[in-house]
């Protein structure tokens, strides 16, 4: 039990903090690099499904479970979980709920400092005047540490740490006044933001300023449904997996802002206009700018090409020069946008990632808030150093694949049997519809208890055995060979020492 009485100080306010929390850098350079590793129209149909019979269950109960553990004083998954099952067990499944998030702030901090410094040197006029290949060897230049602007050195290292004293000082001036009042700032610029670009995707036309394709090429690509592949596990697993990040579910985020609600207030109409103002920012903003403009420019084939080797290179070594081909100041405005833009959408979702800490620290040590909060920045510092420090070999890419993928299904797949199984359907859709400001359709009760474990359940096993070349066909039908990707592979291979050997040659490659 604590005495921390924090609550939000405006139903507007919880729904923009937890859009702020769900839209992140994974609305605007995930989910379009996935749509694209995917096969385009391939991804989309599975993407839908997921987010309706995974993502939204999930939501209703995250935010339930929320709202349940706030009522004894609680705001941190270990002892929330511990209200709802009766077993020990559950409070160490619960600390996923915490951990989790602080290994994903730790690579995720990172990207975020990047779009910091890259609004400053948008700012400055860096990318104007480079070519493809100047902008491109900037970005090889800052991930190995050896920019170096206005003599400071390091300078990666040093938005970093500003970034993570941004989101420290922020935390520390509490919910209200902190989380909520950055939200309330922040979702209305990357919504402008990224309408002005969204507009510019949808304008983009072959002959001009350099274009090769309509804008029509690349929202064609994304979205006529390609159903050669619709039964293929491995785009499944991708639409999932995009599902969990983009929602926040799975982490234990969502639990902790709702324990901040008051137990008589809704949860079920806000669960539902947070999620769907996700789902707007990551489609139809974050579906209108990356592709459309990449495709416009470069074609379809070039950018399935670019984007194997991660998505991140489409955003910051490829997207400062294209604006540039609108002008020399609309290039400027638009790089200061789009940064601008990342940078909202990165810093809303930190902020989610620190709460949940912090609110633990409060409750169960009686910490004071500042304190806890400069700890998890602190924590985020020294877990992240090796994702600044060793970028080049591919320890980002660990960090987003243990903590920011497999974590979240296995995570989400216990909390869904707790909620429905072990707290009961009874029990957990009372909670769902307290004090509801909608009518949940009553299908949802069915989906919550059976579908959404299950398909859980195929996800994570999906992953852990994944056959060679991901076809589950021909494992059936003769000896099981796993793939590379399957985490049971991954584990075995998890010799570091290999690893960063494999990550150097594939360097090299490049
Ligand atoms: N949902 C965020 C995004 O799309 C990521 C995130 C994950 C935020 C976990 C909070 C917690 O970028
Ligand atoms: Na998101």
């Amino acid at each position: 039990m604590s005495a921390n009485k924090e609550s939000w100080g405006s139903r507007m306010g919880l729904i923009l903090a937890m859009a702020g929390n769900a839209v992140g850098l994974g609305n605007f350079l995930r989910f379009p690099v996935q749509a694209v590793q995917n096969g385009g129209g391939a991804f989309i149909i599975p993407y839908l499904v997921c987010f309706l019979v995974m993502g939204i269950p999930l939501l209703w109960i995250e935010w339930s479970m929320g709202r349940f553990g706030g009522k004894s004083g609680h705001h941190s998954t270990p002892f929330i979980v511990d209200t709802m099952g009766k077993s020990r067990l559950w409070k160490y499944i619960g600390v996923f709920g915490i951990w989790t998030n602080i290994a994903v702030a730790s690579y995720y901090c990172y990207l975020e400092s990047w779009t910091m410094s890259y609004v400053f040197h948008s700012v400055i006029g860096t990318f104007s005047g480079l070519d493809q290949e100047g902008v491109s060897n900037f970005f090889n230049e800052y991930v190995s540490l050896g920019i170096s602007t206005l003599g400071i050195p390091y300078e990666p290292i040093f938005f970093f740490v500003l970034c993570l004293l941004l989101n420290t000082w922020i935390l520390s001036q509490g919910l209200a006044s902190g989380v909520e009042r950055v939200a309330k700032i922040g979702m209305p610029l990357l919504i402008l933001f990224g309408a002005f670009l969204a507009y510019k995707g949808f304008t983009i036309t072959a002959g001009e300023n350099g274009a090769i394709n309509d804008s029509s090429v690349g929202l064609n690509f994304l979205w006529t449904p390609n159903f050669d592949q619709l039964w293929s596990p491995s785009v499944w697993l991708a639409a999932a997996g995009q599902i969990f990040f983009t929602l926040s579910v799975g982490m234990g985020t969502v639990q902790c802002y709702a324990s901040y609600v008051r137990s008589k207030d809704d949860i079920a109409l806000n669960a539902m206009s947070a999620g769907w103002m996700n789902e707007f920012v990551e489609v139809v903003l974050g579906g209108a700018i990356l592709i459309p403009i990449s495709i416009g420019y470069l074609g379809i084939d070039r950018v399935t090409e670019l984007v194997q080797h991660g998505g991140l290179g489409l955003a910051f070594r490829t997207m400062p020069y294209l604006f540039y081909q609108w002008g020399d100041v609309l290039g400027a405005v638009a790089g200061v946008m789009w940064f601008g833009l990342l940078f909202f959408a990165g810093i809303t979702s930190s902020l989610a990632m620190g709460t949940p800490w912090i609110g633990f620290l409060q409750d169960e040590f009686n910490w004071k808030r500042k304190p806890a909060a400069w700890s998890f920045g602190i924590f985020v510092l020294v877990l992240g150093m090796p994702t600044v420090l060793f970028f080049e070999y591919g320890v980002f890419d660990e960090y987003d694949y243990w903590a920011g993928t497999v974590s979240l299904v296995v995570f989400a797949l216990f909390e869904s049997i707790l909620f429905a199984w072990i707290f009961g359907m009874n029990k957990g859709w009372r909670e769902i519809i307290s004090g509801s400001d909608i009518k949940v359709p009553g299908i949802y009760r069915f989906i919550i208890k059976f579908v959404t474990p299950l398909l859980l359940l195929w996800v994570f096993l999906g992953s852990l055995f994944t056959p060679k070349g991901g076809d589950w066909a021909a494992a059936f039908s003769g000896s099981w060979e796993l793939d590379d990707s399957s985490i049971i592979k991954k584990i075995m291979n998890s010799g570091l020492k290999e690893q960063l050997a494999a990550a150097t040659d594939a360097a090299q490659i490049e």
